[in-house]
């Protein structure tokens, strides 16, 4: 079988970045219930993120603790790091492997950062430079962490969750279309070097998905909603959905998908 066509997940360890958001969380929801054994990463949301785990054991035992030959749950590790240093984003990769044990399989960099700051008069050097950071910087340290041992053993899955503001749309301003964009060409070159090694790397890019710290709801983001055709906030759901079928289909690579309700991305 070629490297790229085993779309099983079971057993594999994921890297989950920024889990303490709606996004992350969603994320790990769909990646328990393939049997994935989890690295999730906060920041500054340690509850949120202690609380995710709770949900996930709790799914988990709704799921399959019931059977007389139990399944043990996959194996779930808390990880801080502030990915605005470069120290803590490399010795995050580092913490991982040692906790775990092996390789990083699945390396979803969905942490983000994005201040509604529009007007490029309004941006400062350091809020610029914060955003790349977080945005560009840390995914490609990670993707750099874990890439050596995806291609020692053949095979990995990069996701990064990029924005509609990689396409030169969105609400936020130039730097955070900078950091988002960049972050697409970096999908796009990766995918291309990495294929021969078993290792698929893909985007999604959302746009005004509701339930997370970046949208809370409808009302933080007033008289938005019905500019979006299909009249509603995205789900993070939906978001992680799409992440999923980058993570089981191995034929994909070197694709960004906007998630933004037929919102117009060009
Ligand atoms: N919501 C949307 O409409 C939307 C649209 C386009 C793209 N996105 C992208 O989706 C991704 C997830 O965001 P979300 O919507 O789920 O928002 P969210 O709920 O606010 O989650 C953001 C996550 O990023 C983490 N984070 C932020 N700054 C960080 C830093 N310096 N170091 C480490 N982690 C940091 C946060 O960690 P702590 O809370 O622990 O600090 C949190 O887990 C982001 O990349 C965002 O750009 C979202």
């Amino acid at each position: 079988m070629p490297k790229t066509a085993d779309n099983l997940l079971t057993g594999r360890l994921a890297l989950v970045t920024g889990a303490s958001g709606g996004i992350g969380a969603a994320i790990a929801h769909e990646l328990i219930l393939r049997e994935v054994d989890l690295a999730l990463t906060y920041s500054s949301s340690r509850e949120a993120v202690e609380s995710l785990v709770t949900q996930l054991k709790d799914v988990w035992e709704r799921k399959y603790g019931v059977h007389i030959i139990k399944n043990e749950c996959p194996v779930i590790t808390i990880h801080q790091a502030d990915l605005a240093s470069a120290d803590q984003t490399v010795k995050l990769c580092q913490d991982v492997n040692e906790k775990h044990g092996r390789p990083v399989d699945i390396l979803i960099a969905n942490a983000g950062y994005g201040k509604r700051i529009q007007d490029i008069w309004d941006i400062s050097l350091d809020e610029f430079e914060h955003t790349l950071n977080v945005n560009l910087r840390a995914p490609f340290l990670l993707a750099k962490g874990v890439v050596g041992g995806m291609k020692a053993q053949g095979w990995g899955r990069i996701v990064f969750v990029s924005s509609i503001a990689a396409y030169g749309a969105g609400i936020n301003g130039c730097h955070y279309a900078a950091s988002k964009g960049g972050m697409m060409g970096m999908m796009k070159n990766l995918a291309s070097r990495l294929a021969e090694h078993g290792i698929t790397v893909n985007d999604v890019a959302p746009a005004m998905i509701g339930r997370t710290g970046m949208i809370p709801n409808e009302s933080t983001v007033p008289g938005l909603v019905n500019t979006i055709p299909v009249g509603r906030l995205g789900t993070p759901k939906e978001v992680a959905d799409a992440v999923l079928m980058f993570c089981t289909n191995g034929y994909t690579t070197g694709q960004s998908l906007v998630i933004s309700g037929g919102l117009r991305h060009h």
